[in-house]
């Protein structure tokens, strides 16, 4: 079939990712889709910073609109980030466009994902973001896919890696919140925002949308009852691990006869359990269905290859022409979600 081409606005981490395996991998992607799998154009703010992979075949766009309304493009790969601005922007410019989008910008999604959705549905695109949550694990696909026969009971997880590195680190090392941030700043590991990692906010972020998902409602991220780690000491570790428990930052969504609960929040899981044995960067995702039962899916949520991953499975979708609506379902069809957290008295 024709080549499917794709203009990727942002060459950070995952964009340079992303670039790396459709260089490394193109006669298997043309061999698992039937078509060649080409990038036409590429776009971040620097042009003349060093990366690490040969850009000299495409297209420069300094403007991400620029390159998302490109005639040479079909697929409009958003790799910037941030939920305000560029990202969102071009996202709306490259769907109008007639292009669909993949993007691994949970911030974007919690916020505008029943507005893109709804917008992509009117035209007959696509938006995709398995890249979005706990990185390369394809929780997304999972549900949406594998799990569709089922009424899910419950999601849960651990969905940012910074902050279970930093517990984890804390306990094994014996060493203090402050200075335990302080390694993980060192290490890179930190959003440029911290808090949007320490205080929960990110993984918030994945939850609503994992939410959405599971039970056919709205994105809520606003009804999500979200408490940081940053109040965590090495006592409460030390005494939640003398009673058999670890404290990690769980994320749990579920439908009460009130609706729907969605809470982020340091929790106490049992130290045999699997979220329990989890440790360092790694994430857990948690799925119950009527059906199925329990599923946990455990994985790399973060970094240059496993982020890219998950965005390559959403590029090979669309080049299979599988074009699935956003939240597993169409937009318009979302229920309203009604937190019951909130209502409680
Ligand atoms: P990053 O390393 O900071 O790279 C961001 C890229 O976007 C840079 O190349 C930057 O250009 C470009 N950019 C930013 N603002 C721009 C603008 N206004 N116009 C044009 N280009 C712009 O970020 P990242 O870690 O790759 O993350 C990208 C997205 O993936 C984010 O939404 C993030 O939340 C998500 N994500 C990341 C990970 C991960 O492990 N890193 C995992 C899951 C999801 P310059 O290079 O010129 O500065
Ligand atoms: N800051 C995020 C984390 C990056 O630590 O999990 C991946 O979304």
């Amino acid at each position: 079939g024709p080549a499917l081409r794709l203009g990727i606005a942002g060459l950070g981490t995952v964009g340079i990712g992303v670039v790396k395996i459709v260089q490394r991998h193109a006669e298997m992607l043309s061999a698992r889709t039937g078509r060649p799998v080409e990038i036409t154009a590429v776009s971040a703010r620097d042009r003349s910073k060093n990366r690490d992979a040969d850009l000299s075949n495409y297209a420069w766009e300094t403007d991400p609109v620029a390159l998302a309304t490109r005639a040479d493009v079909d697929v409009f790969v958003e790799l910037m980030g941030g939920h305000e601005g560029a990202a969102r922007e071009a996202t709306i410019a490259a769907l109008k466009a007639g292009k669909d989008v993949v993007t691994a910008n949970k911030a974007l999604l919690a916020h505008h994902g029943q507005e893109l959705a709804e917008l992509a549905e009117s035209l007959g695109r696509t938006i995709r973001f398995e890249a979005a949550v706990a990185g390369g694990i394809p929780v997304i696909k999972t549900l949406t896919e594998g799990l569709a026969g089922n009424q899910m009971r419950r999601v849960m997880g651990v969905m940012n890696g910074t902050c279970n590195y930093i517990l984890t680190r804390m306990e094994d090392a014996g060493l203090p919140y402050d200075i335990v941030f302080e390694e993980a700043n060192q290490l890179g590991y930190l959003e440029a925002d911290p808090n949007l990692d320490v205080g929960g906010i990110d993984a918030g972020h994945k939850l609503s949308i994992l939410a959405a998902i599971a039970f056919g409602t709205k994105v809520a991220f606003d009804d999500v009852v979200l408490e940081g780690i940053g109040k965590i000491s090495i006592d409460d570790i030390r005494r939640a691990g003398d009673m058999g428990y670890k404290i990690k930052l769980l994320g749990v969504a579920q439908m009460t006869g009130r609706g729907l609960e969605q809470r982020m929040t340091p929790c106490l899981v049992p130290a045999s359990s699997p979220l329990g044995q989890l440790t360092g960067g790694t994430n857990m995702v948690v799925l119950e269905g009527d059906s199925v039962g329990q599923i946990v899916l455990r994985g790399a949520g973060a970094g240059e290859g496993p982020t890219a991953s998950a965005v390559m499975g959403d590029v090979t979708d669309i080049a299979r022409g599988l074009r699935l609506p956003t939240f597993g379902q169409p937009a318009a069809s979302l229920k309203q979600a009604q937190s019951a957290v909130a209502a409680a008295p």
